[in-house]
């Protein structure tokens, strides 16, 4: 391919994508435009079972229930599973907040649909029992598909009564959360001597630590990694506030910064699934959607750590 054939290519990817970025702007993206594709899955390594490879964060949509009512939680499930997605993270914090929660996801459109995880973060064997029965009873499921111990906490006393509840058949995959760096080398040091199915660790293009070992280190151990934080809970987009996409973005489909973090830690063959927390169905649809196209390869994600850190 000529010079100007590659710049004639790179125009037309330029423009493509901006008419596509355009309609989504615009909102006349459909919800459901892209079911028919699905998101891409990737398995669970320690029963093989299939997980789109992105999620929802629910904690901000869910917080909001008690100002803005239940519609914006229905409205990014609905966009979460019109476009192929099934993993719904949650934190248990408020009852009513968490009952209504229950109550959308009991609606018959999601049945079977959805992929609920919960997490313990309470200090004492009582306290996570009482913490995982009450999610249980808001969210009205016997079985949750991944009981969480919270940032480690009060890790040996909660384990025990997670490994229970996976043989009970209350908990269907059991696993441990972290996200920020003080926290990786206990991880660690619980990997090395217990196997948890799921481990959830902050990932972005902006907190790339667990690039150095941590990844590798729950790979290696057959553990199924979800991603946090990728958007930094919002501090990325406030750094990147104004600052143009790079042009050459678009050779990998990337229309937008929050496609720009997203398709740098999918382009990790190492991990499961990525989180994304929203209170917006579009920008939901836009998440999903970033997993369909191309990824970036290694020579694109070194050019794409460098933007980051110039900013
Ligand atoms: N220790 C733990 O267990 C732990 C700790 C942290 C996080 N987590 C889990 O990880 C999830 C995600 O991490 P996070 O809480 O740090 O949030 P995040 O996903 O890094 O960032 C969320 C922010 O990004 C915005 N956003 C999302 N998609 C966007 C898009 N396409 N375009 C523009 N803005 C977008 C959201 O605003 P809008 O509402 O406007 O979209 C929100 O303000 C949490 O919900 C939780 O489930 C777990």
């Amino acid at each position: 391919m000529t010079l100007n054939e590659q710049s004639t290519r790179r125009e037309f990817l330029r423009r493509s994508a901006l008419a596509t970025a355009a309609a989504s702007v615009a909102g006349s993206l459909p919800l459901g435009a892209f079911a028919q594709r699905g998101v891409p899955q990737r398995p669970i390594p320690s029963t093989g079972e299939m997980l789109p490879v992105i999620g929802l964060g629910s904690s901000k949509v869910v917080e909001e229930i008690a100002a803005k009512g239940s519609d914006p939680v229905l409205g990014v499930l609905r966009a979460l599973v019109a476009n192929g997605g099934k993993l719904v993270d949650t934190w248990p914090r408020n009852a009513d907040n968490d009952a209504a929660l229950g109550r959308v996801m009991a609606m018959s459109e999601f049945n079977g649909k959805l992929f609920v995880t919960t997490k313990v973060d309470q200090v004492g064997k009582d306290a996570g029992i009482a913490q995982f029965k009450q999610a249980q009873k808001l969210y009205g499921r016997q079985t949750l598909d991944l009981v969480q111990i919270f940032s480690l906490v009060d890790l040996d006393t909660h384990w025990p009564s997670l490994k229970q509840w996976k043989v009970e058949g209350a908990a269907r995959y059991i696993g441990v959360t972290v996200s920020q760096p003080s926290k990786y080398a206990d991880l660690e040091r619980f990997l090395a001597r217990e196997k948890p199915d799921f481990v959830q660790m902050n990932y972005s293009i902006t907190e790339r630590d667990v690039e150095q070992r941590l990844l590798q280190v729950a790979h290696d151990r057959g553990v199924a990694i979800v991603i946090n934080r990728p958007f930094m809970n919002g501090a990325y987009f406030d750094k990147l506030n104004g600052k143009p996409l790079p042009v050459w973005a678009a050779e990998f489909e990337c229309r937008t910064w929050a496609q720009f973090s997203l398709k740098y830690i999918l382009a990790n063959p190492l991990l499961t699934c990525v989180l994304t927390e929203t209170a917006n169905p579009q920008h939901m649809v836009d998440n999903l959607v970033t997993a369909l196209g191309p990824l970036p390869d290694a020579a694109a994600r070194q050019r794409m750590r460098e933007v980051i850190d110039g900013v």
